[in-house]
């Protein structure tokens, strides 16, 4: 083990901070309160005329969708602190203009405004199941461009085998980012057919709306198929590359939490079960399915890869 500290996501269930505490912090919060104090206003000005964005009716959800609210204030944000109520730093966020860079291995490297690759990919809504490698699990309706779309915009040079996937680095917003056990900035990885799979979205907005910061505004990936935390929030950087790429947590963590990260009720992490998921805003809980129910999408990229670690 790498670190000391205790990882945010190691809290037990019985510390969650009740969901009760936060009902309707939005509205007492309020904009005027964030603008008298000088910080940005994040995600609310973003092309707000593009949502709601029409919905692919092809995913559908099994489960109850989870409230808004209760998606809205248990996040997971490590820049920003290691509870879950990180809605107002993570307002210190300024996430307008935002660029993209895309490098590494393609035809031409290129960086992107934000709003003109919302102009340039059409966005759409889908039901995801989530499922977070705490055991917390939710159901939201996301709005964004298929990853697949992005990558044919990016035309990566046949030796390109992975995407790598890097957030903001600034310690001056992000307090988190001055810790300096964490190998900052965040960053994730995929393999080429996992990009090109149907599944990842590049998502822009979740309930009808722009994103807001605390879920990775302006732009984050979603792979809905893995554990919580492939799914980078506040995107900078998308690399085309030829070698797999360490990512934050594997960096960090290589025993528990690995690059493939698929989601798998029969594979343990290492100090707890995954068989079950605590669904977020109730008392319930439920059994965990295989790739998070996605199986008939994903299970064959992994064909003729069984001797690596896929779960974990
Ligand atoms: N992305 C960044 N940049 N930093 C993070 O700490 N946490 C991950 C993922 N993406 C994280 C991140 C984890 S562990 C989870 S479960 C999800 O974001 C949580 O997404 P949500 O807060 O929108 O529910």
């Amino acid at each position: 083990m790498l670190i000391k500290r205790r990882a945010g996501w190691e809290m037990p269930e019985r510390e969650a901070t009740p969901e009760g505490v936060f009902l309707n912090r939005r509205q007492l919060i309020g904009a005027g309160l964030i603008a008298a104090a000088g910080l940005p206003q994040a995600a609310a000005a973003q092309t707000p005329d593009l949502y709601p964005a029409r919905r692919n009716e092809a995913y559908k959800l099994d489960v109850p969708l989870t409230a808004e609210d209760d998606a809205a204030n248990y996040n997971n944000f490590y820049e920003f602190g290691m509870s879950k109520d990180i809605v107002d730093a993570s307002r210190r966020l300024a996430t307008k203009p935002w660029t993209v860079q895309v490098e590494g291995l393609v035809e031409k490297p290129f960086e992107i405004d934000f709003d003109e690759l919302l102009r340039k990919l059409p966005l759409e809504e889908r039901l995801y199941r989530f499922r977070c490698v705490e055991a917390w699990a939710m159901a939201v309706p996301w709005t964004g461009i298929p990853l697949k779309s992005f990558v044919a915009l990016a035309k990566p040079l046949s030796g390109a085998k992975y995407i790598r996937f890097e957030t903001f680095l600034n310690p001056r917003v992000a307090p988190g980012q001055g810790q300096r056990w964490y190998p900052w900035p965040y960053t994730e990885g995929l393999t080429i057919a996992e990009a090109t799979n149907e599944l990842p979205l590049l998502v822009t907005g979740i309930y009808g709306k722009p994103l807001p910061t605390q879920h990775g505004a302006p732009i984050r990936l979603i792979t809905p198929w893995k554990y919580g935390f492939k799914s980078v929030k506040s995107i900078r950087k998308i690399s085309f590359v030829a070698e797999r790429p360490k990512t934050f947590w594997e960096g960090l963590q290589a025993s528990e939490y690995g690059f493939w990260a698929n989601v798998n009720p029969a594979v343990p992490h290492p100090r707890w079960s995954q068989a079950s998921e605590q669904v977020l805003g109730s008392r319930d809980r439920r059994p965990t399915l295989i790739y998070n129910g996605y199986g008939e999408q994903v299970a064959g990229l992994y064909k003729g890869l069984e001797g690596e670690r896929l779960f974990m």
